[in-house]
């Protein structure tokens, strides 16, 4: 008994956390002017270059230097999480 309740709790939790993570990538996002040198259309786009989730990753911690977001790989990695539940939808792989 005590243990259904604790893994519920569990799993409660986990997700809250990620809500929480994607909430605040997306926090970040929007503050950050990434639309100085291409729109979020490019994220949607049929010819985008980013086929996996590892190239999103690549190409989100470049572009993010880029930006001289001051970013730390904390909020780096919300962002990404954030860019892939709206966007790209891969599986999340790290
Ligand atoms: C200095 C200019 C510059 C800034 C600022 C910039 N990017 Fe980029 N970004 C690029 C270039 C260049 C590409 C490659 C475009 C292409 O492949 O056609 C790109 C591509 C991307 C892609 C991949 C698009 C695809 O092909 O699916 C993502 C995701 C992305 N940027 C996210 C961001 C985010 C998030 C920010 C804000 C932190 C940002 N970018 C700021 C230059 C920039």
């Amino acid at each position: 008994m005590y243990s259904k309740l604790f893994i519920f709790i569990m799993v409660l939790s986990t997700c809250l956390t990620a809500n929480a993570d994607i909430e605040n990538g997306k926090k970040l996002y929007d503050t950050a002017n990434c639309a100085r040198c291409h729109s979020s259309d490019i994220f949607t786009d049929e010819e985008r270059a980013v086929k996996s989730y590892e190239k999103l990753v690549d190409r989100i911690e470049w572009c993010a230097i880029y930006q001289e977001s001051g970013w730390n790989e904390k909020e780096i990695m919300d962002v990404i999480k954030f860019l892939n539940k709206n966007y790209y939808k891969y599986p999340v792989t790290k």
